[in-house]
């Protein structure tokens, strides 16, 4: 079903400015740009690849509009008001064009509008989506020679967006995208939409990236994919996901593996046991449930029962070290009765989930779930939602509490404004504060005993 990649450049006009623009006169010596980004983990690493491409033709990275010839905005179209975001962001911008900047949009709402933002806001030169990056060098030859429509909307491709350069922003943790586009269904989600089919990396290109990565000084890397463990190795090795994270903590110099996020159909106990078998594969498991209710999560088509997810949940339990279990939940999807929330609230008292992000369901453009009757009222899905994470809150606090007196290994990423103050991630990823008269430790990693919690960090000191 893979077509060859077939971009549209320059396709509704193919017209090349007269006047020239910021890009045609600087293209590749002084031009600049500014990329903003909003949305997931995947989006944040995919920003960092383009300013990568990027940088590798000459352009310079800085932190305004203002001073960019190049404003690029990364954009996610999940719920519908980071959709509206883009475009009240994208009125600001209307009058950087007269200026002969150029402005282009990346990303979801990239694929889902399309050409369409070209008609809503004609200032904009670049609407590319995420399975067209790879295509990104070709288009910014066609914005450099003046073009002002440039399209990259094809996502029937296989191709994954691998860069030579890739500009990291955060200093300790290497984000590594292991599989790109999702082939499940769930009837909420535009992400198959706009992001395309599955198509999983080659395992010696993870691994050569990886090694690049520990050479640069990273001890920590994340591996990204919308379903991270239907990975899928493409190369004769046919490397299981489980293989491949084992693999990828041999490397020297890697402390530590993480990945993000797991589908709870394709985790399988091979994953649990590459966690007990090496201790360098992070105590944590992001394993998105959505709702407690089995006919909720079949409406939802999720492809799993509560009683399913459950044994999946067992079956982490069951490792010989603990091991965090976090989640997405959506509230007041559509059908969702009272019943069913409280099957959800039921849910987090029977998993103990360490931490989790929560929605309001948001009725998407090309989703099945688009067709059932969003009959929830705003406020009714307001107040599950209130009433859902204080829950979580009840249930943070307890669990945190019992960690006081237990010793965590941090990895050391930020100081906080307070004289003295530190804080980093333990393997479980939990955020853990304390206080240190050490000149520099960023990027270190420190072993703190915990004095104290709360619902949403530990508190601690220097173990001795
Ligand atoms: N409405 C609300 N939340 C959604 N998510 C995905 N699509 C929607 C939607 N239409 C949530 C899911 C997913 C997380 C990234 O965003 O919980 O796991
Ligand atoms: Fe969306 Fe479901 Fe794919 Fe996750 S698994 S990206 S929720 S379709």
């Amino acid at each position: 079903m893979n077509k060859p990649f077939d971009i549209e450049l320059g396709q509704l006009t193919g017209q090349t400015s007269s006047l020239g623009n910021a890009l045609t006169a600087l293209a590749g010596q002084h031009a600049t740009f500014f990329l903003e980004t909003f949305g997931c983990q995947m989006n944040d690493h995919d920003s960092e690849k383009v300013a990568g491409v990027l940088l590798s033709r000459g352009y310079r990275q800085v932190e305004t509009p203002e001073a960019a010839s190049l404003i690029l905005y990364n954009t996610c179209s999940i719920r519908e008001k980071a959709a509206q975001k883009v475009f009240s962001r994208l009125g600001e911008y209307r009058e950087k064009q007269s200026e002969g900047k150029v402005i282009g949009v990346l990303g979801c709402v990239a694929q889902q509008e399309g050409e369409e933002i070209f008609k809503r806001a004609p200032w904009v030169s670049l609407v590319c989506g995420s399975a067209s990056y790879s295509k990104l060098p070709e288009m910014l030859t066609r914005l450099e020679a003046g073009n002002h429509r440039v399209t990259g909307l094809d996502t029937d491709t296989d191709e994954t967006f691998e860069t030579e350069v890739t500009r990291r922003d955060n200093p300790w943790r290497a984000y590594l995208t292991i599989i790109e586009g999702c082939d499940k269904a769930c009837s909420y989600c535009v992400v198959p939409y706009t992001r395309g089919p599955e198509r999983s990396r080659a395992s010696d290109s993870i691994l050569r990236e990886v090694q690049q990565v520990a050479e640069l000084g990273y001890s920590e890397v994340q591996l990204l994919g919308q379903t991270v463990n239907s990975y899928a190795d493409p190369t004769p090795r046919r490397m299981r996901f489980s293989e491949l994270l084992l693999a990828v903590a041999d490397v020297p110099g890697i402390r530590r593996v993480r990945f993000t996020t797991s589908h709870p159909s394709d985790f399988t106990r091979d994953i649990v046991d590459a966690i007990e078998a090496e201790p360098k594969l992070c105590d944590h498991v992001h394993l998105p449930v959505q709702s407690g209710s089995s006919k909720v999560l079949q409406a939802m088509q999720r492809t799993y029962s509560r009683e399913e997810y459950l044994e999946k949940i067992a079956m982490i339990r069951a490792a010989n070290r603990p091991i965090a279990i976090t989640t997405d939940i959506i509230v007041g999807f559509p059908g969702e009765t009272e019943g069913d929330f409280e099957e959800t609230l039921s849910l987090l008292d029977e998993v103990g989930y360490d931490s989790l992000f929560s929605f309001k369901y948001s009725p998407r453009p090309n989703t099945p779930s688009l067709a059932m009757k969003d009959t929830i009222p705003e406020e009714e899905k307001s107040r599950r939602l209130g009433v859902l994470q204080e829950k979580q809150r009840e249930i943070q606090t307890a669990r945190n509490a019992v960690l006081v007196g237990e010793t965590f290994e941090v990895l050391v990423s930020g100081k906080s404004r307070r004289e003295n103050q530190w804080f980093g991630y333990s393997t479980s990823h939990r955020v853990i504060n304390f206080a240190s008269q050490a000149k520099e430790l960023l990027g270190t990693y420190v072993q703190i005993r915990v004095t104290g919690s709360g619902p949403n960090n530990l508190v601690g000191e220097h173990a001795v």
